[in-house]
């Protein structure tokens, strides 16, 4: 059957689909709460302001219908995609825009809403691609900030939560496309595949 079972396993609630079984890192009462908190801190402050939130897709689409809900005031979505190359678990730094911008930015506050910051790299790419285009104000927004050595640092002015080095699956994240569905943030229990 194709179906995500949920069981628990030592008193834990755990994922089943396809012989894998996904942990729960954050579940969805606490997700919800800290996305309460980072909405009001936006809305205080961009309170006079109409910020454009740019979002990476895929990963952050659930993350963005939930953050912007809790953001109460008027904000314009675009979005962008981008695709890394070369090896697929370790990102390689060359980023590739597959979908850009419909609006243009210059002079407009600019807000990025990511779901996970790993190495960086995207993140990095996308803050000098995006300056270029001159924006009044650029700043970050990431759902998770993975416990990694970086080289280059990003400041995130709003940060949902600090998670340990592990491949996480939900809330709008996937492993080759699949769990994106699951409304939590989980990890795969045997990480063969790093
Ligand atoms: P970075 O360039 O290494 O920071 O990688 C960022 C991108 O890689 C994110 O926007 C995600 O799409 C993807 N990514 C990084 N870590 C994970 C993970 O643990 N699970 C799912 N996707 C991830
Ligand atoms: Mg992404």
């Amino acid at each position: 059957m194709n179906v995500y079972r949920i069981a628990e396993e030592d008193g834990e609630k755990i994922l089943i689909y396809d012989n894998e079984k996904i942990k729960v890192l954050i579940d969805e009462s606490s997700l919800k709460k800290r996305i309460k908190e980072l909405g009001s801190m936006i809305t205080s402050d961009y309170k006079d302001i109409v910020p454009v939130l740019v979002s990476v897709l895929r990963g952050s689409f659930i993350f963005l219908a939930d953050i912007c809900r809790e953001i109460r005031i008027p904000v314009v979505f675009d979005f962008m995609a981008v695709s890394s190359y070369g090896n697929s678990k370790v990102s390689s730094g060359i980023v590739r825009i597959t979908k850009d911008l419909e609006f243009s930015i210059e002079g407009r506050e600019v807000l990025i809403i990511e779901d996970i910051i790993d190495s960086g790299r995207t993140l990095n790419y996308l803050v000098k691609n995006l300056k270029a285009r001159n924006p009044r104000n650029i700043e970050i927004c990431a759902l998770l900030d993975k416990n990694v050595p970086r080289k280059t640092k990003n400041s995130v002015k709003y940060k949902g939560f600090d998670i340990p080095n592990k491949f996480v699956v939900g809330y709008g994240l996937d492993y080759a496309e699949k769990y994106r569905n699951i409304p939590f943030i989980g990890y795969i229990e045997n990480e063969q595949y790093l």
